[in-house]
């Protein structure tokens, strides 16, 4: 995937945009972005990903309305919809993909919100045909921001959203979970890491946990206990939005990795290292090459 803008930068600048100008998609920009789409197929895991980019026009702005969002985001002009088999890391690969198409959105002016709970499946599954075994994990609801501004402020902002995230202290880790990963002994990894702190994630619970052990980064997703909340679940029938999170971190990660020049591809390998913390569960590493 090609970007205009450096990778940092474009990460730095997305936020959950949740209210839009009503100006619609610009032909150009629903292009590119369709094109760019058409690119994100399949996740590291292997698992196939559909997605389509529905736009509001002068035709069917009624139809986009009945894609309900409940409210809580005030004029999409247009919605990536996105469907996958329920199998195993489907959900990490859902996230992957879509965290590359949602960057490039962003590279293109365009908010974008993640939206895992509030929307209305049934219509959703409509419009993409769900065929056997699929589900709709989430969707994300796009447009040019209300406050455009407020996009372009947060390129110059060197931390933005990081008042929101947690400390490096309680992410990365250094060869055991006694030992935390500082900044400077990260090396040329300290920026990819960075990156994976400012994600989003559901409800920004920020699952993810990385130990640097020699040559590889290990993967760990931290689940968060009772989340979500089990009535809640059973009524809004959620997608594993935390594998989700995890996705979006190895999207984050491996962009900014080799955008700065590191090579590296992802391993199946857990190192098995004694974790006496609850619901932590290996996903995947990262084995450095250059
Ligand atoms: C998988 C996933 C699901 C999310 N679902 C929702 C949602 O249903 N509604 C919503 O308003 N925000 C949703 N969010 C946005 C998060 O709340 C947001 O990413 C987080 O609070 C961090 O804020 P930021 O994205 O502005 O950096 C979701 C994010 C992710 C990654």
């Amino acid at each position: 995937m090609k970007f205009n803008t450096e990778i940092q930068a474009l990460i730095r600048q997305r936020y959950s945009c949740r209210s839009y100008a009503q100006t619609q998609l610009s032909i150009d920009d629903l292009g590119i972005l369709r094109s760019a789409a058409d690119k994100c197929q399949i996740g590291p895991f292997t698992n196939q990903v559909r997605t389509e980019i529905i736009s509001a026009s002068q035709e069917n702005t009624a139809e986009l309305k009945r894609l309900g969002t409940y409210g809580f985001i005030k004029n999409p002009m247009g919605f990536i919809n996105i469907a996958a088999q329920d199998t195993q890391r489907a959900m990490e690969d859902v996230g992957y993909l879509i965290e590359i198409l949602i960057l490039k959105a962003t590279d293109l002016g365009i908010g974008t919100c993640w939206l895992g709970g509030t929307f209305t499946k049934s219509q959703f599954a409509r419009t993409i045909e769900l065929r056997d075994g699929e589900i709709i994990p989430a969707v994300i609801s796009i447009g040019y921001p209300l406050d455009r501004q407020a996009l372009m402020d947060r390129i110059s902002r060197t931390y933005a959203g990081s008042d929101r995230r947690l400390p490096w202290q309680e992410l990365f880790y250094d060869g055991s979970l006694s030992q935390p990963l500082t900044p400077h002994n990260a090396g040329q990894y300290q920026e990819p890491l960075e990156m994976i702190r400012l994600a989003p994630s559901a409800s920004n619970k920020q699952p993810w946990r990385i130990i640097h052990l020699k040559d590889q980064f290990h993967f760990y997703l931290q689940r968060t206990k009772n989340y979500p909340a089990p009535v809640f679940n059973k009524i809004l029938k959620l997608a594993d939005l935390q594998s989700i999170d995890m996705g979006i971190a190895m999207a984050h990660f491996e962009l900014s990795a080799l955008a700065s020049g590191q090579s590296g591809q992802w391993i199946i390998n857990d190192p098995d290292l004694p974790l006496d913390k609850p619901g932590l569960e290996y996903i995947i590493s990262w084995k450095n090459k250059t």
